[in-house]
Protein backbone atom coordinates (compact mmCIF):
# COMPACT_ATOMS: atom_id res chain seq x y z
CA UNK A 1 0.00 0.00 0.00
CA UNK A 2 1.08 3.57 -0.35
CA UNK A 3 -1.01 7.00 -0.32
CA UNK A 4 -0.11 10.56 0.34
CA UNK A 5 -0.66 11.41 4.01
CA UNK A 6 -1.14 15.32 3.29
CA UNK A 7 -4.04 14.71 0.74
CA UNK A 8 -5.47 11.38 1.22
CA UNK A 9 -6.74 9.14 3.65
CA UNK A 10 -4.99 6.38 5.67
CA UNK A 11 -6.11 3.22 4.19
CA UNK A 12 -5.18 0.98 7.26
CA UNK A 13 -7.32 1.99 10.35
CA UNK A 14 -3.89 3.57 11.81
CA UNK A 15 -1.30 5.23 10.54
CA UNK A 16 1.73 3.87 10.02
CA UNK A 17 3.86 7.37 10.41
CA UNK A 18 4.97 6.23 14.42
CA UNK A 19 5.21 2.79 13.93
CA UNK A 20 8.22 3.12 10.79
CA UNK A 21 10.27 5.65 13.12
CA UNK A 22 11.00 3.34 15.71
CA UNK A 23 12.22 2.81 18.60
CA UNK A 24 12.50 6.63 19.80
CA UNK A 25 13.96 7.56 22.54
CA UNK A 26 12.50 8.81 25.47
CA UNK A 27 13.33 12.72 26.32
CA UNK A 28 11.84 12.34 30.02
CA UNK A 29 12.20 16.04 30.67
CA UNK A 30 11.92 17.82 33.93
CA UNK A 31 11.75 21.95 33.96
CA UNK A 32 10.47 24.20 36.91
CA UNK A 33 8.12 26.90 36.06
CA UNK A 34 8.91 30.61 36.79
CA UNK A 35 6.67 30.00 39.79
CA UNK A 36 8.74 27.27 41.15
CA UNK A 37 6.82 24.53 39.69
CA UNK A 38 8.35 21.20 38.81
CA UNK A 39 7.15 19.74 35.79
CA UNK A 40 8.17 16.48 34.38
CA UNK A 41 6.83 14.71 30.98
CA UNK A 42 8.06 12.35 28.61
CA UNK A 43 8.92 13.49 24.77
CA UNK A 44 9.78 10.60 21.92
CA UNK A 45 10.31 13.66 19.51
CA UNK A 46 13.17 13.76 20.95
CA UNK A 47 16.99 13.74 19.75
CA UNK A 48 20.30 14.22 19.67
CA UNK A 49 21.83 16.52 16.76
CA UNK A 50 25.26 17.01 17.25
CA UNK A 51 28.18 16.17 19.57
CA UNK A 52 30.37 19.13 19.52
CA UNK A 53 29.26 20.56 21.31
CA UNK A 54 26.69 18.00 22.18
CA UNK A 55 23.14 19.98 21.30
CA UNK A 56 19.43 17.79 21.65
CA UNK A 57 16.15 19.16 20.42
CA UNK A 58 12.48 18.02 21.17
CA UNK A 59 8.72 18.29 19.47
CA UNK A 60 6.21 19.67 21.68
CA UNK A 61 2.86 19.24 19.91
CA UNK A 62 0.62 22.21 21.31
CA UNK A 63 -2.60 20.75 22.94
CA UNK A 64 -5.84 20.47 21.37
CA UNK A 65 -7.18 23.66 22.77
CA UNK A 66 -4.37 25.45 21.36
CA UNK A 67 -1.97 25.78 24.70
CA UNK A 68 1.89 25.53 24.44
CA UNK A 69 2.85 22.36 26.53
CA UNK A 70 4.04 23.39 29.92
CA UNK A 71 8.13 21.67 29.49
CA UNK A 72 8.09 24.85 26.35
CA UNK A 73 7.05 27.32 28.39
CA UNK A 74 9.41 26.67 31.49
CA UNK A 75 12.10 25.62 28.98
CA UNK A 76 11.55 29.08 27.23
CA UNK A 77 10.67 31.20 30.64
CA UNK A 78 13.73 29.96 32.32
CA UNK A 79 16.28 28.38 30.51
CA UNK A 80 16.79 25.46 31.09
CA UNK A 81 15.65 22.28 30.70
CA UNK A 82 16.87 18.60 32.19
CA UNK A 83 16.93 15.30 29.72
CA UNK A 84 16.18 12.06 32.04
CA UNK A 85 17.12 8.74 31.01
CA UNK A 86 13.46 6.32 31.01
CA UNK A 87 13.90 2.83 31.94
CA UNK A 88 12.20 -0.31 32.44
CA UNK A 89 11.58 0.36 36.19
CA UNK A 90 10.36 3.81 35.99
CA UNK A 91 7.74 3.07 33.19
CA UNK A 92 5.26 3.66 35.30
CA UNK A 93 6.36 6.70 36.36
CA UNK A 94 7.19 8.07 32.81
CA UNK A 95 2.88 6.98 31.58
CA UNK A 96 1.88 9.22 34.92
CA UNK A 97 4.22 12.06 34.26
CA UNK A 98 2.18 12.66 30.54
CA UNK A 99 -0.85 13.26 32.39
CA UNK A 100 -2.25 16.27 31.33
CA UNK A 101 -2.37 17.93 34.83
CA UNK A 102 -2.61 21.86 35.50
CA UNK A 103 0.45 23.68 35.57
CA UNK A 104 0.31 24.28 39.39
CA UNK A 105 0.77 20.34 39.86
CA UNK A 106 4.20 19.10 40.92
CA UNK A 107 4.76 16.48 38.36
CA UNK A 108 7.61 14.93 40.26
CA UNK A 109 4.83 14.21 43.09
CA UNK A 110 2.09 12.90 40.47
CA UNK A 111 4.67 10.44 39.41
CA UNK A 112 6.03 9.19 42.59
CA UNK A 113 9.83 10.33 41.69
CA UNK A 114 12.31 11.89 44.11
CA UNK A 115 13.84 15.30 43.23
CA UNK A 116 18.02 15.07 42.90
CA UNK A 117 19.76 18.85 43.09
CA UNK A 118 21.14 19.72 39.54
CA UNK A 119 24.59 21.33 38.95
CA UNK A 120 23.97 24.21 36.61
CA UNK A 121 20.27 24.02 36.06
CA UNK A 122 17.00 25.71 38.13
CA UNK A 123 14.86 22.53 38.15
CA UNK A 124 15.48 19.14 39.65
CA UNK A 125 16.70 15.70 38.34
CA UNK A 126 14.84 12.60 38.41
CA UNK A 127 16.83 10.31 41.11
CA UNK A 128 15.49 7.15 40.30
CA UNK A 129 17.08 7.74 36.71
CA UNK A 130 20.57 6.79 36.00
CA UNK A 131 21.60 9.29 33.80
CA UNK A 132 20.82 13.13 32.75
CA UNK A 133 21.55 15.92 31.22
CA UNK A 134 21.04 19.21 32.26
CA UNK A 135 20.59 21.63 28.74
CA UNK A 136 20.46 25.65 28.20
CA UNK A 137 17.84 26.56 26.01
CA UNK A 138 19.23 27.80 22.91
CA UNK A 139 15.68 28.55 20.75
CA UNK A 140 12.46 27.54 19.83
CA UNK A 141 11.54 26.65 16.09
CA UNK A 142 7.46 26.73 15.63
CA UNK A 143 6.11 24.90 12.54
CA UNK A 144 2.53 24.85 11.56
CA UNK A 145 0.34 22.15 11.73
CA UNK A 146 -2.80 21.43 10.31
CA UNK A 147 -4.52 21.48 13.68
CA UNK A 148 -4.29 22.75 17.03
CA UNK A 149 -2.52 19.69 18.05
CA UNK A 150 -0.63 19.93 14.43
CA UNK A 151 1.06 22.84 15.65
CA UNK A 152 4.56 22.32 17.04
CA UNK A 153 7.53 23.50 19.05
CA UNK A 154 10.94 22.46 18.25
CA UNK A 155 13.27 23.06 20.95
CA UNK A 156 16.57 23.36 20.62
CA UNK A 157 19.27 23.01 23.28
CA UNK A 158 22.81 22.78 24.48
CA UNK A 159 23.97 19.90 26.88
CA UNK A 160 25.65 22.22 29.44
CA UNK A 161 26.24 18.86 31.69
CA UNK A 162 26.22 14.87 31.88
CA UNK A 163 25.06 12.80 35.03
CA UNK A 164 26.00 8.94 34.83
CA UNK A 165 25.15 6.96 37.84
CA UNK A 166 28.36 4.89 39.08
CA UNK A 167 26.13 1.68 39.21
CA UNK A 168 25.69 1.93 35.51
CA UNK A 169 29.04 2.12 34.09
CA UNK A 170 30.89 -0.89 33.20
CA UNK A 171 34.58 -2.12 34.15
CA UNK A 172 35.02 -0.82 30.71
CA UNK A 173 34.13 2.48 31.04
CA UNK A 174 30.69 2.29 28.94
CA UNK A 175 27.46 2.71 29.41
CA UNK A 176 25.48 -0.28 30.85
CA UNK A 177 22.57 -0.08 28.80
CA UNK A 178 21.26 -4.00 28.99
CA UNK A 179 21.63 -3.36 33.10
CA UNK A 180 19.46 0.29 32.39
CA UNK A 181 17.05 -1.23 30.61
CA UNK A 182 16.18 2.00 28.79
CA UNK A 183 12.59 1.90 27.22
CA UNK A 184 11.65 3.72 23.86
CA UNK A 185 8.22 4.58 22.23
CA UNK A 186 7.18 2.94 19.19
CA UNK A 187 3.68 3.01 17.23
CA UNK A 188 -0.22 2.46 18.78
CA UNK A 189 0.33 1.60 22.07
CA UNK A 190 3.91 0.06 21.80
CA UNK A 191 6.92 0.27 23.51
CA UNK A 192 9.89 -1.31 23.80
CA UNK A 193 13.13 -2.03 26.01
CA UNK A 194 16.63 -2.28 24.81
CA UNK A 195 17.91 -5.49 26.47
CA UNK A 196 19.86 -6.71 23.15
CA UNK A 197 23.31 -4.43 22.11
CA UNK A 198 25.32 -5.97 19.00
CA UNK A 199 28.27 -4.28 18.00
CA UNK A 200 29.44 -3.23 14.53
CA UNK A 201 32.55 -1.63 13.11
CA UNK A 202 33.14 -0.14 9.43
CA UNK A 203 35.16 -1.65 7.30
CA UNK A 204 38.49 -0.40 7.21
CA UNK A 205 37.94 2.44 9.02
CA UNK A 206 40.96 4.10 11.31
CA UNK A 207 41.63 6.94 13.53
CA UNK A 208 39.62 9.93 14.07
CA UNK A 209 36.02 8.39 12.32
CA UNK A 210 36.40 5.32 13.76
CA UNK A 211 37.24 7.10 17.56
CA UNK A 212 33.86 9.48 16.91
CA UNK A 213 31.66 6.82 16.30
CA UNK A 214 32.80 5.36 19.44
CA UNK A 215 32.55 7.79 20.76
CA UNK A 216 35.97 8.06 22.37
CA UNK A 217 36.45 10.76 25.11
C1 LIG B 1 5.98 8.05 25.97
C2 LIG B 1 5.32 9.35 25.59
C3 LIG B 1 5.91 10.15 24.64
C4 LIG B 1 5.35 11.40 24.32
N1 LIG B 1 5.95 12.16 23.36
C5 LIG B 1 5.45 13.38 23.07
C6 LIG B 1 6.09 14.22 22.10
O1 LIG B 1 7.12 13.86 21.52
N2 LIG B 1 5.56 15.44 21.87
C7 LIG B 1 4.45 15.88 22.52
O2 LIG B 1 4.00 17.00 22.26
N3 LIG B 1 3.82 15.12 23.45
C8 LIG B 1 4.31 13.90 23.74
N4 LIG B 1 3.69 13.11 24.68
C9 LIG B 1 2.58 13.69 25.46
C10 LIG B 1 3.11 14.61 26.57
O3 LIG B 1 3.97 13.90 27.45
C11 LIG B 1 1.95 15.20 27.37
O4 LIG B 1 1.19 16.04 26.51
C12 LIG B 1 2.39 15.95 28.60
O5 LIG B 1 1.24 16.23 29.41
C13 LIG B 1 3.07 17.27 28.29
O6 LIG B 1 3.39 17.86 29.51
P1 LIG B 1 3.84 19.37 29.72
O7 LIG B 1 2.70 20.27 29.22
O8 LIG B 1 4.02 19.41 31.19
O9 LIG B 1 5.11 19.59 28.94
C14 LIG B 1 4.18 11.85 24.99
C15 LIG B 1 3.57 10.99 25.92
C16 LIG B 1 4.12 9.76 26.20
C17 LIG B 1 3.45 8.87 27.22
Amino acid sequence: MQYAPNKEDCPLPFSPFKSCTVPRPIGWLSTISSDGIHNLAPYSQWQNLTFDPPMVMFAANQYPDGRRKDSVINAEQTGWFVWNMATWDLREAVNKSAMAVASDVDEFELAGVTKADCINAPGARVAESPCHFECSYISTHRLEGNSNAGWVDIVFGKVERIHVADSAITAEGKLDIPGIKPIARMGYYDYTCIQDVFEMRIPGASGEAEDGLEGKA
